[in-house]
């Protein structure tokens, strides 16, 4: 009875270590561009390493249906298969966060600081390491990369589904919002 318990262990071990090493080449074309481990080198490219799994896996999934615009990600997730999507989101989630603190003039910094505290926190934390569960980590993030997102939910045109994200930006000028992120960006842990 213990031998077969312990085979029966031993078996879902190694279908757990087999799942990751399968994961791995495909997961090498999108360190191409997010980096090893998912941190990225910049600016425009999003870090993605220790993003919570769910999030990851939401977003690729809106992105493969429809339900997300996207510049360039929507064409690289099509060919995907949803257990792909589930096990890149689970092989990204696990590594640890790196935030990159990006420094930004001290002026900027303190408006950022105001327009995060008043209106951004409560979903995010004081410093973006601290969201909500189904918002990604942002301190550290890439500062102009969150630039960019920050107008996709601004801009009726592009599809973003998340209506309070959207409602939060649309509150603020793109000045305020542009200053919010500069100051998670400058953010380290
Ligand atoms: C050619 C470069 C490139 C490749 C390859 C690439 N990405 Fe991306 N990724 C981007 C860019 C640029 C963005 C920002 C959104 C956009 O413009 O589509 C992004 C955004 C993301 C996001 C959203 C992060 C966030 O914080 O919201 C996830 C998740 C993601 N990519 C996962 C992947 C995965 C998984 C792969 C491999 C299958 C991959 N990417 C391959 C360039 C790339
Ligand atoms: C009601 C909660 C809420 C509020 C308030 C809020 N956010 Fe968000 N934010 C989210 C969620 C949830 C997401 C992910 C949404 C999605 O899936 O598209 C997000 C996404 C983002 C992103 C994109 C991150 C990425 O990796 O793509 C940035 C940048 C951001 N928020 C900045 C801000 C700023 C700046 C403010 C204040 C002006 C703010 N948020 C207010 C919940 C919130």
């Amino acid at each position: 009875m213990h031998k077969l318990l312990l085979a029966l262990a031993m078996l879902g071990l190694t279908g757990q270590a087999a799942a990751a090493a399968d994961i791995e080449p495909l997961a090498m074309t999108c360190n191409a561009c997010h980096g090893v481990r998912g941190v990225s080198a910049g600016e425009t490219i999003p870090s993605i390493g220790g993003l919570p799994k769910t999030y990851l896996q939401t977003v690729m999934r809106q992105w493969k249906y429809d339900e997300r615009s996207s510049i360039t990600m929507g064409r690289l997730v099509k060919g995907l298969s949803d257990d792909e999507i589930n096990a890149l989101a689970a092989y990204y989630a696990k590594f640890p966060w790196v935030p990159v603190p990006q420094p930004a003039p001290a002026a900027k910094l303190a408006k950022g600081r105001a327009v995060v505290a008043a209106d951004c926190a409560d979903c995010h934390g004081p410093r973006g390491g601290d969201p909500d569960i189904d918002a990604p980590k942002i301190n550290g993030q890439w500062a102009k990369y969150m630039e960019l997102e920050l107008e996709k939910y601004r801009d009726k045109d592009f599809t973003m589904p998340h209506r309070k994200m959207k409602k939060a930006v649309r509150a603020r000028t793109p000045a305020e919002a542009a200053a919010a992120a500069r100051y998670f960006a400058a953010q380290g842990r």
